[in-house]
């Protein structure tokens, strides 16, 4: 063996199986961009996870000019999800294989890559859960089907109706505020197919499989802590005023809307007070910073992480200020909370105390 494959064998031997697997990964990442520079590389290209991310994380850098082209762009992010064979790809073959319908009637969400400027997730839904009509406020949405098939409809808000309409729901005034919005998009996307929404159009939408539905989704830019998206009530019967594929709908306006809280004593708050599990990777620690009592939710206990006022309605039932979050403490019979559970539109978690 001569000095140089000696050294390499020592290398690859010390790294172990798992670094060759990454240096395979990082060969082919650089294979695939010298390709590129070279002019080699073109539409029928297929893509390695991270080639994908790089070239992804370039194109997303376009939100950033002063005329930003969503259309052009979300066609050229198309264009890349089109020349990736996701399933093949480890990070996501993991995810898959992990799978397990932990909340039912809810799709089961994966985030595969975050970053400020755009994320990428998995979305996993059985047959029969779907995702009601909603939008992604100043975000566009670029959707690959990857199994299955589902009804995407698409709507664009037409305009904002000065009718509004008040109901008390969970010790909340929700101020319901009416709009008319246009149908732009109905049609069944299937397995290689690509659904796009933008800022300006069919930014409001519906997805609803036919049958066990993957989908991954490109978000640009990332969700931030203050998205803040809404639901919507579409009146389908038929269309407002007659006018064609207008509908219109409702949604919680958020700034008109009222909790009535209640004074709880400073005993009572005490008791809430500790940390809870929701799995290995989520915590939830509630704890008082003067008068108030503080919901933070972080990735282990001695890490910090993002904090939220918690303001009670009900005796052991609270809203999380400032977002559509309700979080109930569940309380056994010595009337102490052995776990805390997160309403999250229509969905729940639960978190047991840990200490
Ligand atoms: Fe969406």
């Amino acid at each position: 063996m001569d000095d140089f494959k000696r050294r390499e064998f020592i290398r690859l031997s010390a790294i172990g199986f798992a670094g060759i697997a990454l240096q395979l990964n990082s060969i082919a990442t650089y294979a695939q961009s010298a390709n590129a520079h070279f002019g080699k590389w073109n539409n029928d290209t297929n893509l390695n996870w991270d080639a994908f991310l790089e070239r992804l994380t370039k194109l997303a850098k376009t939100q950033h000019q002063s005329h930003w082209n969503q259309k052009l762009y979300t066609e050229q992010v198309k264009q890349l999800l089109l020349q990736c064979n996701f399933p093949e790809f480890e990070n996501i073959k993991k995810e898959i294989e992990a799978y397990e319908n932990k909340t039912p009637n809810w799709f089961e969400a994966a985030s595969l890559h975050r970053e400020v400027d755009f994320q990428v997730s998995l979305f996993q839904f059985e047959k029969g859960e779907y995702i009601p009509h909603h939008d992604h406020p100043d975000m566009t949405g670029v959707i690959n089907v990857v199994s299955g098939n589902a009804l995407a409809k698409n709507y664009s808000i037409e305009e904002q109706l000065s009718a509004t309409r008040e109901i008390i729901k969970n010790g909340r005034k929700e101020v319901l505020q009416k709009c008319a919005i246009k149908e732009v998009g109905n049609e069944i996307i299937k397995r290689g197919d690509v659904s796009i929404l933008n800022a300006h159009e069919g930014n409001i939408h519906s997805i609803m499989p036919n049958e066990f539905t993957q989908l991954v989704d490109v978000f640009t830019p990332a969700y931030k802590a203050d998205t803040n998206s809404n639901w919507y009530t579409v009146n389908e019967d038929g269309f407002y005023m007659g006018r064609e594929n207008i509908f219109e709908a409702e949604y919680i306006n958020k700034g008109l809307s009222e909790i009535n809280t209640i004074k709880l004593s400073r005993r009572k708050l005490n008791r809430y007070l500790g940390s809870y599990k929701m799995n290995d990777k989520n915590f939830l620690k509630v704890f008082r910073k003067g008068k108030a009592i503080i919901l933070e939710r972080t990735p282990s206990l001695d890490k910090p992480g993002m904090k939220m006022n918690l303001l009670p309605y009900e005796q052991n039932k609270f809203w999380v200020e400032g977002q559509d979050i309700r979080c109930a403490f569940n309380i056994d019979n010595k009337k102490i909370p052995e776990s805390l559970t997160l309403y999250i539109g229509k969905t729940s978690i639960t978190a047991n105390k840990i200490k």
